[in-house]
């Protein structure tokens, strides 16, 4: 159901609906590799919305009169962690019936970050507006899904492999885990570049997460890191959901066919 809106209505979110991300938000603080984050709601009449819109995400959302913000501390996996936390609170927020979009890159961090008291060792990563859409789309935010393709995935035989990465894993021999596998495929990432690549161990049965990397620039590099995560978020949620059982481990199988920058990030151990 979730996609990515950046024009929003003037409804305001309901008082119950806002107490429930809120709590869930303060419950989130650790993710799988350990690493800490904290979220915040802002009210853009607090952050003057004009600002928030036009400057703090460089005219690419309109309206939106809440945003998430994202504070993460640094440590190696801070934001594989940062993507998996964050990812969870979008997909509540889709639940309840408001729309979302990470913004990674069109936001200015200076304009929210003098809300969130950042330390040291703190950044805020991403932002993501959150609230009731407007019937159409801005005409901005359908370019942007036009030019990022928002709507096609890349096909499961690009992404999903058996025990290494020259045989394509088929839909049918992944059971029980299609359907995580499926998730993983429609997950957003940034510019919809479709990092994540899954590998099935034939004797384990496990699952090995892999990233390929963007090592060309920083920041981009970074976001691909937080779509990491959030592909390990809808893995997780979706196993759940299906009663599977099972962990993140981080033990690399060493497969000797790794695509260029394509890096181990973690396995989901069957339980
Ligand atoms: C980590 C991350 C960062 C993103 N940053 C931006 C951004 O800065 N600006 C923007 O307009 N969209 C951003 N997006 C949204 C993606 O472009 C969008 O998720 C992708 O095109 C797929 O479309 P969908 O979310 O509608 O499925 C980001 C998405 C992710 C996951």
């Amino acid at each position: 159901m979730r996609s990515s809106w950046r024009s929003y209505n003037n409804q305001p979110i309901e008082p119950d609906k806002l107490t429930k991300m809120c709590e869930f938000m303060r419950s989130l603080t650790t993710g799988p590799f350990g690493g800490h984050a904290r979220f915040e709601f802002l009210e853009s009449a607090n952050l003057d919305l004009k600002k928030a819109n036009k400057l703090g995400t460089y005219g690419v959302v309109t309206g939106a009169q809440y945003f998430i913000v994202g504070v993460k501390k640094q440590t190696p996996m801070d934001l594989e962690d940062y993507g998996y936390l964050f990812e969870k609170i979008i997909l509540l927020a889709t639940d309840l019936g408001l729309g979302t979009v990470w913004l990674g890159g069109t936001f200015t961090r200076g304009a929210f970050g003098k809300h969130m008291n950042l330390q040291d060792n703190e950044s805020i990563p991403a932002v993501a507006p959150v609230g009731y859409v407007t019937e159409k789309r801005s005409w901005v935010d359908s370019f942007a899904r036009y030019i990022t393709k928002a709507t096609t995935r890349k096909p499961w035989e690009q992404l999903f492999f058996l025990q290494g990465f020259d045989k394509p894993i088929p839909y049918e021999s992944s059971e029980p885990f299609s359907m995580p596998l499926e998730m993983v495929r429609l997950a957003p990432s940034a510019k919809n570049w479709q990092p994540w690549r899954v590998v099935k161990d034939q004797d384990t049965k496990n699952f090995h997460f892999y990233i390929q990397r963007r090592y060309k620039g920083r920041k981009y590099d970074e976001i691909t890191r937080i779509d990491g995560g959030i592909a390990m978020c809808h893995f997780a949620l979706t196993a759940e959901e299906l009663r599977l059982p099972g962990k993140w481990i981080v033990n690399d199988p060493n497969f000797t066919d790794l695509p260029p920058n394509v890096q181990y990030m973690a396995s989901w151990e069957v339980n």
